[in-house]
Formats: C-alpha cells, sequence, structure tokens
C-alpha cells in the first residue's frame, strides 16, 4: 500500500511546491483546489511523470459537508492515505473597523473551519497518519490591518496544538509558520524586498524554505505540537 498525502489548495504556488516534494519523497497525492481547475491538472500530469499516483479533487472548504464527503472520496480513492496538509487559505485586509460579517465568515470558515472538520474526518477515516498546518508568523504579533486573518491563524495554531494533544499517539499534528516567501497574487513589483528590511536575515524565503520544514515535520518521530517559525526570524521583531 502506497503512502499517501492531500494537499488543500494545493495546485498553485505554496500549496503546488508541497505536492511536488511530497510525490518526490514517496507519497501519492490527492491535490485539492477550487477555483484553479487547470493548474491542478497540469501539476497532476508533473506528478505522474514522477511516478506517483496524483488525483484532483474540487471542493469550496467554506461547505463543512462538502469538505466531508471530500474526505470520503479520498479515503476511497487512496487505501494509504496518510499525511493531510491544510494549506489552502485566504488572507484578506482589514481593520476591525474595516470588517463586515461576510468577510470575517468568508476568512473563519476557509482559514479555521476547515481545517478542524478536515482533521476530524482524517482521524476518524485513517485513525493513524500526520498533520502538517500552514500557518503564519503573524501568530506572533497583534496586527491589526489584518485582523480576522490574523485571528484564524492564530486559533490555527491552538488547534494544532489541542489536536496534536488529543489525536496522540497515532496522528501527529505540527505547524509551520512561513514569513515573506510569495507575494499576494497582484502585489506590486518590488513587494517583498520592500518588506525584507523587518526581517532579521533581511531577505524573502523561498518555496523550498517551507517545503524542508514541512518533511522534517513530517519524518521526525518524536516531534508533535510544534510549530516551527521559517521566516528569516521575523516573529523576533
Ligand atoms: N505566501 C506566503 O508568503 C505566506 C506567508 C505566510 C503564510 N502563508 C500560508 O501558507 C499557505 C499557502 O500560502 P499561499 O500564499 O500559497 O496560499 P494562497 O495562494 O493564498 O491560497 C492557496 C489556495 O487556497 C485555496 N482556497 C482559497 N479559498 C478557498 C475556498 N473557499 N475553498 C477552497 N480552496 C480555497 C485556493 O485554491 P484555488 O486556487 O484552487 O481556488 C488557493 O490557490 C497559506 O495557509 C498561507 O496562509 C503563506
Amino acid at each position: 500500500m502506497e503512502p499517501a498525502a492531500l494537499v488543500t489548495g494545493g495546485a498553485k504556488r505554496l500549496g503546488r511546491a508541497i505536492s511536488l516534494a511530497l510525490a518526490r519523497d514517496g507519497y501519492d497525492v490527492a491535490v485539492h483546489y477550487n477555483h484553479s481547475a487547470e493548474a491542478a491538472e497540469q501539476l497532476a500530469e508533473e506528478i505522474r511523470r514522477l511516478g506517483r499516483r496524483c488525483e484532483t479533487f474540487r471542493c469550496e472548504l467554506s461547505d463543512t459537508s462538502a469538505v466531508e464527503r471530500m474526505a470520503e472520496r479520498i479515503r476511497d480513492t487512496f487505501d494509504g492515505w496518510s499525511v493531510l496538509v491544510n494549506n489552502a487559505s485566504l488572507f484578506e485586509r482589514a481593520t476591525l473597523t474595516e470588517t463586515d460579517e461576510s468577510l470575517f465568515d468568508r476568512l473563519m470558515s476557509v482559514n479555521l473551519k476547515a481545517p478542524l472538520f478536515l482533521t476530524r474526518q482524517f482521524a476518524v477515516l485513517c485513525r493513524r497518519g500526520r498533520i502538517i498546518n500552514l500557518l503564519d508568523t503573524k501568530v506572533s504579533e497583534e496586527l491589526t490591518s489584518h485582523l480576522v486573518y490574523v485571528i484564524t491563524k492564530k486559533a490555527l495554531l491552538d488547534l494544532t496544538r489541542l489536536t496534536a494533544k488529543e489525536l496522540a499517539p497515532d496522528i501527529r499534528v505540527n505547524g509551520v509558520c512561513p514569513g515573506l516567501i510569495l507575494p499576494p497574487p497582484g502585489a506590486e513589483e518590488g513587494y517583498l524586498e520592500k518588506l525584507a528590511s523587518r526581517v532579521p536575515l533581511a531577505r524573502p524565503g523561498r518555496c523550498e524554505d517551507i517545503v524542508s520544514a514541512a518533511l522534517y515535520l513530517l519524518h521526525s518521530d518524536y516531534v508533535t505540537g510544534q510549530c516551527i517559525f521559517v521566516d528569516g526570524g521575523e516573529h523576533l521583531r
């Protein structure tokens, strides 16, 4: 039975890098996507060329019953499903006074509710395995410009620790807190370089830096409830 991993939001950007790294590490891959059907299919082809099995699964993550059905389909498709990477996320700028109910519900459902219910389904269906949650270095500060986004990631940090405790010893749960890695889509030229002045290591990171941390956490059998900052020291500010 081949080991298999689900990466949510796996078609593009960091999710794509993690999906490819898992394939190179010997995993069959379930690539979840929502709007990026074409990118997901291209990635699936690339993974198949590496000699691994890959299937794509479309799901709107704010729909909890659809999330649970997707987990069942993945379990039916991959006997060896043993890794869950909660990577999909919404990043929206809004201070408290700019926040409305729909933004709150959108961010909470994708960034927190979906990882929670996927974790629950994974635990029920697979019983053993490893989970990696993608957090953000911003969990270490009180950044009011992205108030709800930061709240969701702080809560996901707590969810990582709580589920690591509840699901031990059969399932290990860890997190990676990226810093400046990829600019948000549509960001102006030089976005990362401009912000890098606040980073102790004075430069943006690369997708491979996040991938290395995720693989370390997957391979480290005595590590659970851990969140690694991969942010050039940004959390030290
Ligand atoms: N990029 C960075 O430098 C950075 C920094 C700090 C933290 N992080 C964290 O690292 C992770 C990956 O970052 P990223 O920038 O690569 O992510 P991203 O591009 O912002 O989002 C990844 C994917 O999430 C999926 N998604 C969003 N809303 C969804 C919904 N309602 N239903 C289903 N899927 C949905 C999208 O899939 P489709 O395209 O298929 O719709 C999207 O491609 C995120 O958790 C992020 O918070 C990233």
